[in-house]
């Protein structure tokens, strides 16, 4: 049997939180993989991993609005391999919130997807993560230092995790360190992807040129700082850093 390590990723059907799960399997871990809508997805990555190396990797459905579902995550992501190595909170919902048009379902949607679900799976899984010497990634957003217009309640959300990341790094400690990647732009919002508008091509290209290195990040970017914040580099804690091709200097 199996002693590799093992680690969960919420939202990990697709996008950025599907090669930060291929990253890691390729470099030794099992994964649990964490869907909340996309099964089919989330299937055929385990089912790709499974047939890479045989009986690594695991999904598990929990929408993060219901709190119960949150708590059943963790009670099955400790019981699929018997260990837990690393928690990597990926999981977002990202959409607009202008002030005047923002309702409570938003309010809890957005704060749910970010940050409550990554608190108390912090909560649930701290003592097994503690006991591996592991850590925890939240993956947060470099417009936390330099707030996105009209995504007031985002915001708020990502920079409630940023400051979870700091908070927890003083509470976990020595044994388990937390640590936060803030993404810059790495992939286009699914709406804006596949857009093919003149007015969504003006939007993008604007956009690249506010950034130093002129083009959009890789998914590998997120996954690479991750699995290095995770293997690599083992004095730091409470620290978040940004991938973001040196838009925040701007
Ligand atoms: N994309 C970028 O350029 C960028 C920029 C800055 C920061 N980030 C951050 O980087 C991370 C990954 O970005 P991304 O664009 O790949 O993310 P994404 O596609 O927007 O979302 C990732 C996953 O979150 C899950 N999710 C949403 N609401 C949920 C809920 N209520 N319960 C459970 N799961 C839920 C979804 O799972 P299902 O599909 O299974 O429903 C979704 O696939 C996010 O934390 C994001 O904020 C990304």
């Amino acid at each position: 049997m199996s002693n590799s390590k093992v680690v969960l990723i919420t939202g990990a059907a697709k996008r950025i939180g599907a090669c930060i799960a291929t990253t890691f399997h390729s470099r030794g871990y099992r994964v649990l993989i964490h869907i909340n809508e996309s099964k089919t997805e989330g299937e055929n990555l385990a089912l790709k991993l499974n047939q890479i190396r045989k009986n690594s990797a695991g999904v598990f459905q929990a929408d993060f609005n219901d709190q119960n579902q949150i708590e059943k995550l963790a009670e099955d992501s400790l019981n699929f391999f018997g260990r837990l190595d690393v928690l990597i909170n990926n999981a977002s919902m990202f959409y607009p919130t202008p002030l005047d048009q923002a309702q409570q379902p938003d309010w809890d949607e957005l704060f749910n997807s970010n940050v409550r679900a990554a608190f108390f799976l912090c909560r649930s899984l701290s003592s097994e993560l503690r006991s591996r010497s592991g850590c925890i990634i939240n993956i947060v957003d470099a417009h936390v230092d330099k707030s996105l217009t009209n995504h007031p309640i985002y915001n708020m959300a990502k920079s409630a995790l940023k400051s979870m990341t700091k908070s927890l790094a003083l509470d976990l400690g020595p044994s388990l360190r937390v640590n936060g990647v803030s993404p810059g732009a790495i992939l286009w919002p699914p709406g804006l992807e596949n857009d093919t508008s003149e007015a969504s091509k003006n939007k993008k290209e604007k956009l690249l040129k506010e950034i130093p290195l002129q083009r959009l990040g890789k998914p590998e970017d997120i996954a690479n700082a991750s699995y290095f914040l995770c293997e690599n580099e083992t004095y730091m804690t409470g620290q978040v850093i940004k991938v973001d091709g040196g838009r925040s200097l701007i």
